[in-house]
């Protein structure tokens, strides 16, 4: 890079001909890179790109700030629920046949395999009845959730999402049977919500879910 300061120019002129601008010592000082005269930095360079000082010959000093946060879609396969009122994620559904329902391991994995994607964590019974309202299960409908005590530690978490459930104190809805097992799937009978521990190895249908990144 072959650089010069030139006095007779500007005292405060340095050039830099690789970009084609005439720096201004500041904008030289900060790594910038001299923008179109009376163009926005981002339309020269893309965005992310923001005006930072000036260069010589009044064209913009730009500095690349920032990556811009992109507002996220759905991954493949997942959608947004009609009713957005109690929860905004992304939600899969598995096929309702009967002989296409997996164990708990298997529903996991397969949520896990969309990254940032994880066994349902039932929040509200809002979000749950929304749920309900877009799925076609047979009646009564049970669910694997993501919550498994797998470890036997007697605490029960949420796969990846990391959240923990406990009996004593569930987000709503009440204890199903009272069975001692691992995994927990969730029944519906009407308005009537309950949670169990059932073996892993028993096949329901799953949900999966997914955050959307929120831009600030
Ligand atoms: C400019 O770049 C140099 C070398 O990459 C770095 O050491 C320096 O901290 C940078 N200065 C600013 C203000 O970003
Ligand atoms: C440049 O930034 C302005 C305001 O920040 C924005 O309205 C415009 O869409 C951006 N242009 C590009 C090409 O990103
Ligand atoms: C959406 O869900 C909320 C509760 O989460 C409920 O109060 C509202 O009536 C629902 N809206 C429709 C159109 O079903
Ligand atoms: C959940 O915990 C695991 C293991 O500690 C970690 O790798 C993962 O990032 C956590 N997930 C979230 C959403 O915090
Ligand atoms: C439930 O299972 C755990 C682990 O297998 C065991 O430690 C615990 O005693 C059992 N509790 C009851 C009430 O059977």
């Amino acid at each position: 890079m072959m650089k010069c300061c030139c006095l007779i120019v500007f005292i405060f002129c340095t050039f830099d001909v690789s970009n084609g601008g005439v720096l201004s010592r500041m904008c030289h000082a900060s790594n910038g890179t001299c923008g179109g005269k009376g163009v926005p930095c981002n339309d020269t360079f893309g965005s992310g790109w923001l005006s930072n000082g000036l260069c010589c010959n009044d064209r913009p000093c730009c500095k690349f700030l920032k990556a811009p946060c992109v507002p996220e879609t759905c991954p493949k396969g997942f959608k947004l629920l009609s009713n957005q009122t109690s929860s905004a994620n992304c939600y899969y559904s598995s096929p309702a046949d009967p002989a296409t329902w997996n164990t708990w391991n298997t529903a996991e994995d397969h949520c896990a395999s969309t990254d940032g994607a994880y066994l349902w964590r039932p929040n509200t019974e809002q979000e749950a009845i929304a749920i309900k309202n877009e799925v076609n299960y047979p009646s009564p409908m049970r669910l694997w959730t993501g919550a498994n005590d797998i470890d036997n530690d007697g605490i029960f978490t949420f796969a990846l999402e990391n959240g923990s459930l406990s009996f004593n104190d569930l987000p709503f809805g009440i204890v199903g049977a009272p069975r001692n097992e691992s995994c927990v799937m969730i029944i519906n009978v009407v308005a009537l919500w309950g949670w169990t521990k059932e073996p892993c190895t028993n096949v329901y249908p799953y949900i999966c879910e997914y955050k959307l990144r929120v831009c600030p």
